[in-house]
């Protein structure tokens, strides 16, 4: 099958042996198809909220021979899976507002979340928190000059989000001070130099992120 990205991979080992997953905006279905050509796990439901998408996946879900295991699924968010036991529900590649917006048809058939979003999650430990729900692992992985985060959440074990630090920059990974965790907040505090150059010292927007500089510049 197609060979699937650094961060589709990372994605994928996310999931635990057999368990039954959901993947949110699912577009070309390639992870849920890796996980049941591997044989490694029990069931998949592959969600996408546009028809051209999800056609995409239905026409490589039937190349790959897997339509046992994969049900392509055309509904907005979590709505296609009312009901239904999850054990891991992916969501990744968009904006986390738009994770946290689907996140709000949050269901207690689902035991876990592997979010990967194309921005900073602040919302998203911020959702966890209020929650009262656990971090179990958190990774970087650089794309295309990107670096990704992918959170994994868990409802009942794992590590609390506490402190506004949490939020911002993870709860394990400024603990564990990666190289790449310096790499992406160095790149960060330059991009956000360059913009307070722009910007009028009087703005909010100028303030906001004069306060994002000296706490990024205090964690690394
Ligand atoms: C860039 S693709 C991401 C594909 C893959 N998940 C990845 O990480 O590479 C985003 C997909 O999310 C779908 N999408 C956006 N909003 C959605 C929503 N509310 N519910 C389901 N799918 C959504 C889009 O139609 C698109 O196919």
């Amino acid at each position: 099958m197609t060979k699937l990205s650094e961060r589709l991979l990372l994605i994928a080992k996310q999931v635990n042996n057999k368990d039954i997953i959901c993947d949110i905006g699912t577009d070309h279905g390639l992870v849920p198809i890796y996980l049941a050509k591997g044989n490694l796990i029990t069931k998949a439901y592959a969600c996408d909220i546009a028809p051209k998408p999800l056609q995409q996946a239905i026409d490589n879900i039937k190349k790959y021979d897997v339509e046992e295991v994969i049900t392509p699924i055309l509904a907005d968010g979590l709505n296609g899976v009312k009901g239904i036991k999850i054990d891991s529900c992916i969501i990744a590649g968009m904006g986390s507002s738009t994770i946290f917006d689907i996140l709000q048809e949050d269901q207690t058939t689902i035991g876990r979340y592997i979010f990967c979003p194309n921005d900073d999650p602040y919302l998203l430990r911020q959702w966890v928190k209020d929650q009262k729900y656990f971090i179990e692992k958190e990774l970087l992985i650089k794309e295309n000059n990107y670096i990704y985060e992918i959170i994994v959440v868990n409802k009942v074990a794992g590590h609390k989000v506490k402190s506004q630090k949490d939020i911002a920059f993870g709860v394990l990974l400024h603990k564990e001070q990666s190289a790449l965790f310096n790499e992406k907040w160095l790149l960060k505090s330059d991009y956000y130099q360059t913009l307070l150059g722009q910007l009028p010292e009087k703005s909010q927007r100028y303030k906001e992120l004069k306060k994002k500089l000296k706490l990024i510049n205090k964690m690394i």
